[in-house]
């Protein structure tokens, strides 16, 4: 089971995301309109493309399917056109009048889950939530193509990536098991940035907002799903504006698959990438989430309160005045941290606004969620105060742990997790969901129920943060003195969680 499949603010993701990229995507595609081949091929004349035309916008694609974070996951196609979710080969290696030929290598994609995409947020929390994808179709080309651009194909230079992928509404599993991906294969020079990269949805859906997103940091292509890529609508046609420049058919195509195995090394390398990628196109965030210094003295923190249906961290207000009137931190004399402050935004409406809020941090207090993904994109030294809701952790200890926790070790601890676990009941409010007997799991019920964090708690949590100093040696330190991770119990104590 996957967690923080939370999907906020997708609507407003995608068209900050996208926006921009669409109007340049019909620009090219009122240049590129294509050479149109005569329809209707004869029945009894072979197959054959042509070569003497192009009908695309070219691509410098560099892709390694070898590398080691795609290797095994991803199968190389030549001569391969793509028609409405279908993948059509005209490799004579695998035509059926061939009396040598193989099958086509497929990729299976029916194992892989994802939860339904029809919700504001996540959708995981309704009952039967969860679907599989069908199988891919894979068939070898023939006399019944329908449109003329697969009867006479002409294969582009141009090389798509096409990546199906795990929990693919959900925007942590995306971050893992796509743009670290990318961003390592970037890193190491197995990834251009003229490669054409392509999202299979379920069932011909259209992409997330935040996958354009994240992944635009790595082409200079819009990112497409494979629906669109594909869609005949995309085919060159007489007097007819392509939906996108591309064309269907490529000379060579990787598809790959990424089941369970997410990348998670590449999560800090990814979050800086798209950080740098939109650095300058930052929005302004609200107000109250704006720090009103640069002081490299003042431990600035930023209060994700969210406000939605589920998971809100109910007294923010308090905690932020609170945290700017007090007098009596504990503060180490060793730290070079003398002062706190603290802002508070609800996270997700607007990547553009989100980087913008936390970027100046140094501390980002949230309760477990996709917005805690915004820890990557932090400075390098920063924190994570991670909050979970009343029962979750205790519920389900493996599934919470499996994700920030286990992810700060991977990316070696460039920015730091600190943990709470409210285990007091007098702290938490069941959530509208489960009020309303909505969904059907236990430990979902428990991740969605809405917190109240005592200022006490908040006030001990940071002054471990001020002591560790943006330090990572520091922070070292505190995790071997088990003075990272606690519970909340009723009465104020703080247990270390060992
Ligand atoms: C392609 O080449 C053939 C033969 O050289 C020519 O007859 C045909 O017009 C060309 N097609 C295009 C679209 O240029
Ligand atoms: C294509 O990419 C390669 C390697 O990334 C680069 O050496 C080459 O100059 C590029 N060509 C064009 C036309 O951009
Ligand atoms: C027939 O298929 C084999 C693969 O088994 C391939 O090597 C060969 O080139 C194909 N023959 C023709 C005529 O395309
Ligand atoms: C794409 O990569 C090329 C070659 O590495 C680089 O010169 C160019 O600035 C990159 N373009 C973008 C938009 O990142
Ligand atoms: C919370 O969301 C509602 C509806 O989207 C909005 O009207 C309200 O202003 C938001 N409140 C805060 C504190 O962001």
């Amino acid at each position: 089971m996957a967690t923080f499949r939370t999907v906020r603010g997708q609507e407003e993701a995608k068209r900050a995301a996208t926006g921009a990229v669409r109007v340049a995507l019909l620009l090219m595609a009122g240049g590129a309109l294509a050479v149109i081949l005569a329809a209707g091929a004869k029945h009894n004349k072979s197959l054959r493309a042509s070569t003497n035309a192009t009908s695309s916008t070219p691509c410098n694609s560099t892709f390694d399917p070898t590398h080691y974070v795609v290797r095994g996951s991803c199968k190389t196609y030549h001569k391969v056109c793509f028609d409405q979710g279908h993948i059509v080969s005209y490799d004579s290696a695998f035509s059926p009048s061939n009396a040598t030929s193989l099958s086509i290598p497929e990729i299976k994609i029916d194992d892989m889950q994802y939860a339904w995409g029809g919700a504001e947020d996540n959708g995981d929390k309704y009952r039967r939530a969860y679907f599989h994808y069908k199988p891919l179709p894979f068939r070898y080309a023939g006399q019944l193509e329908e449109s003329p651009d697969l009867q006479h194909p002409v294969f582009s230079d141009c090389t798509p990536v096409v990546m199906w992928s795990m929990w693919i509404h959900n925007y942590g599993e995306c971050l893992s098991f796509l743009a670290s991906r990318m961003w390592q294969m970037a890193t190491d020079g197995m990834l251009s940035n003229g490669t054409l990269l392509s999202i299979g949805t379920p069932a011909g859906e259209r992409l997330r907002g935040f996958l354009p997103f994240m992944l635009q940091p790595f082409t200079v292509h819009p990112v497409l799903s494979f629906a669109e890529l594909s869609s005949r609508t995309a085919a060159p046609r007489e007097n007819h504006r392509s939906s996108h420049p591309y064309g269907r058919c490529w000379k060579t195509a990787h598809l790959c698959a990424f089941h369970r195995s997410d990348f998670v090394a590449g999560l800090f390398g990814a979050g800086q990438a798209i950080y740098e990628h939109y650095k300058t196109q930052l929005r302004e965030p609200p107000p109250g989430a704006v720090f009103d210094t640069e002081d490299e003295h003042m431990l600035k923190v930023i209060i994700d309160h969210r406000n939605g249906s589920t998971r809100n961290l109910l007294n923010w207000q308090e905690l932020v005045h609170e945290c700017n009137s007090f007098a009596g931190w504990t503060l180490p004399p060793n730290s070079f941290i003398k002062r706190v402050q603290c802002r508070h935004i609800s996270l997700g409406n607007d990547p553009l606004i989100n980087l913008a809020a936390v970027r100046p941090a140094d501390v980002l207090v949230a309760v477990h969620g996709s917005g805690c993904n915004n820890w990557f994109s932090m400075k390098e030294g920063s924190s994570l105060i991670e909050l979970r809701p009343f029962q979750f952790a205790k519920n389900a200890r493996d599934w919470v742990n499996r994700y920030f926790p286990a992810h700060a070790g991977h990316i070696k601890h460039k920015v730091h997790w600190y943990g709470l676990d409210i285990e007091d009941p007098a702290l938490s409010q069941p959530s509208q969901f489960e009020q309303d007997h909505m969904g059907a799991d236990l430990k979902i019920y428990a991740r969605d129920r809405h917190t109240t964090l005592p200022f006490s708690a908040l006030r001990r949590m940071l002054e471990h943060v001020a002591a560790s100093g943006r330090s990572r040696d520091e922070y070292l330190k505190l995790r071997q003195a088990q003075q990272y991770y606690f519970e909340l119990l009723p009465g104020g104590e703080l247990k270390p969680v060992t």
